[in-house]
């Protein structure tokens, strides 16, 4: 019995790192449903996504996409005052969430991800913050009360077409009228950089597509650029980006 225990920790320990090496070598985001590796195409079609995303944390020794916060976030530090409440919407490993609730915002962090949860529950410890995390799938989350001051939205391209007008109308819900979506995410002229984000160029976003999707609210923001980025072994290098700031009317 004890040796059926032991031969069973060496397989599952041996499946995790050969994981590691699979996601390792081909770290640049491939989405569910989309070429996958050998190793994750045997993962099954039932939460794909949820089982993808989990692969990919725990592949990782440290964090993926970085502990330290997303550039265009820290850019916005003056929004996050106390007393603000914000909504971290799939927020993986918690980087942006902390950043908000460093500067003494009321923070809901949400991610289906366990293991990232995890990360960003330590990261949160570290920094002696408080932030609500709630695991949950963001197609369905639904929030509570009556809103968020700010909606954060940073690369949450996950989201193909078909899936994504009804995320973005369920951020349009959770934002509070006068409140505000930050949101940043990559152009298509990413899919050649091939430095993060799914290789899908129907999932990046232009102005025109961000405009549409945020029709009635107040874009006070909008901008296209390259830079190079260094978030983790998950967003590295030169990248397309692109940053909206978007009030809900009163
Ligand atoms: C590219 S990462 C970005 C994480 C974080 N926003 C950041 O900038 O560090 C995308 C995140 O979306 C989460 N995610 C993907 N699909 C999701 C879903 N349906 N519900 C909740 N989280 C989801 C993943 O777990 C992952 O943490």
């Amino acid at each position: 019995m004890a040796q059926t225990y032991l031969n069973q920790r060496k397989n599952s320990s041996e499946r995790r790192r050969r994981l590691k090496i699979c996601f390792r070598m081909f770290h640049v985001w491939v989405a569910p449903g989309s070429r996958l590796p050998a190793a994750s195409r045997r993962i099954g079609k039932k939460n794909a996504p949820l089982q993808y995303w989990n692969n990919r944390y725990e592949a990782e020794d440290g964090y993926l996409f970085g502990r330290e916060p997303n550039t265009f976030v820290t850019s916005q530090a003056h929004l996050f005052g106390p007393g603000t409440t914000v909504l971290a919407i799939a927020d993986g490993e918690g980087r942006n969430g902390v950043f908000a609730a460093r500067q003494g915002a009321r923070v809901t962090s949400v991610d289906f991800s366990a293991p990232a949860l995890k990360r960003a529950r330590k990261l949160a410890a570290e920094y002696d913050v408080d932030i609500t995390f709630e695991q949950g799938d963001v197609y369905e989350w639904r929030g509570t009360g009556d809103g968020y001051d700010i909606v954060l939205a940073i690369f949450i391209q996950f989201a193909p077409p078909a899936k994504r007008a009804a995320l973005f109308d369920s951020i349009r819900r959770l934002v509070k009228p006068g409140g505000l979506v930050v949101m940043q995410g990559y152009r298509p002229e990413q899919i050649a950089y091939k430095t993060g984000g799914p290789p899908q160029i129907e999932n990046m976003y232009t102005s025109e597509l961000l405009r549409d999707a945020f029709a009635g609210f107040d874009i006070q923001h909008l901008e296209e650029y390259d830079r190079i980025i260094e978030e983790g072994s998950g967003h590295s290098g030169l990248s397309a980006l692109i940053d909206m700031i978007a009030r809900r009317p009163d």
